[in-house]
């Protein structure tokens, strides 16, 4: 069976866009695939952090991967800090990436570049850590956004880069986009991508959203004045978008088809279409993570996830450490 890894940092509240890029193609994957699931705790800290709001953060995250289907009894569960191995082949995984690699990447360069003040040593190291969160597991694939496909290239090419310096060390993993979906965009400014960082909040629906926020939401989404239901992203970014939702929201409905149901119909129609089919998604979503915070069930899912990457983690650190001369004992 493949293997297939990837990680989401909860800095903030999950929303649709990270549902739609990721977590719900982690579900469908989880059958197909051995899919290990990780909630990238460390690479929360590169941006401050309230503690308490931080760890409410991760709980629901835990709460919601379980909530919208991923299985621990197929899927390996668990949080980064409980398999320090990553931290420390992240350090090893640092000292074989460029500053040159690391200037290029541009979630760094777009803080900077928007004047953002006293940006952390981690923030700018963590495509490094990030890599070995990758490679320490071999995994064939990793399904991510497209805002992140550079850092799984930069995975591969330090990958690569070892492997020729120290013999075979790690399987180079291939990034995973969905073709629809992989840039979900803020529904107040659809040039930009829904994120967690929109401060109007008008923009991003959160997965834990009550349903009247989450209709408002789309109801006043931002479209144009063509008043044709097209899929075109370029000339009707608004609107596109709303259909990208919808698409994968209704197991990647064709857009020609969406087009047609809504010919000749204003965009109020469409919105509140929208609206049903993703007010569906959450109501479902939310009466299981309701259910999974009552259940208990959180600490139990980690303590076995953790214990079965650490399995999988500790011989691999060895074997890099080894191979690059830093053991000097046979243990
Ligand atoms: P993050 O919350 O930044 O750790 O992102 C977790 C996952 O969600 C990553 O695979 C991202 O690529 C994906 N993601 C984040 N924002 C979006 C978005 N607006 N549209 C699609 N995927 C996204
Ligand atoms: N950097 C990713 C993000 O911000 C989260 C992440 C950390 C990740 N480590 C990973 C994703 C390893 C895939 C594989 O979305």
């Amino acid at each position: 069976m493949k293997r297939m890894l990837s990680g989401i940092k909860p800095t903030g509240q999950l929303h649709l866009g990270n549902y739609i890029g990721a977590l719900s193609k982690f579900v469908s994957y989880q059958d197909e695939y051995e899919m290990i699931a990780f909630i990238a705790n460390l690479h929360c800290i590169t941006v401050p952090q309230d503690p308490q709001e931080l760890k409410k953060n991760l709980h629901d995250c835990v709460a919601l991967y379980l909530a919208c289907g991923l299985d621990p009894k197929k899927a390996t569960i668990f949080l980064q800090t409980d398999v320090k191995e990553h931290a420390q082949l992240g350090y090893i995984m640092c000292c074989h990436t460029y500053m040159g690699e690391l200037n290029r990447m541009t979630q760094f360069k777009d803080k900077q570049a928007n004047g953002e003040k006293n940006l952390s040593g981690g923030l700018y190291t963590y495509p490094a850590l990030m890599a070995a969160d990758i490679l320490i597991y071999d995994p064939d694939y990793v399904p991510v956004g497209e805002d992140q496909k550079q850092h799984v290239e930069l995975t591969r090419d330090v990958a690569i880069r070892m492997n020729h310096r120290y013999g075979n060390l790690f399987k180079i993993p291939e990034p995973l986009i969905p073709k629809v979906g992989a840039r979900i965009m803020s529904l107040s400014d659809p040039s930009k991508k829904m994120s967690k960082s929109d401060l109007t909040n008008k923009g991003c629906i959160y997965l834990l959203d009550d349903l009247k926020t989450a209709r408002k939401k789309i109801m006043s989404a931002k479209t144009d004045s063509l008043g044709i239901v097209k899929y075109d992203p370029e000339n009707q970014p608004g609107v596109s978008n709303l259909m990208q939702i919808m698409s994968s929201l209704s197991g990647n409905r064709p857009m020609a088809e969406i087009e047609q149901e809504f010919a000749g119909r204003g965009y109020g129609d469409f919105k509140r279409a929208v609206a049903d089919v993703v007010c569906a998604e959450l109501e479902k979503i939310q009466a299981r993570y309701q259910e999974i915070v009552d259940s208990g069930m959180i600490d139990d899912v980690l303590r076995e996830g953790a214990e079965k990457a650490r399995s999988m983690a500790a011989p691999k650190l060895d074997l890099v450490q080894k191979a690059i001369g830093m053991e000097i004992t046979a243990h």
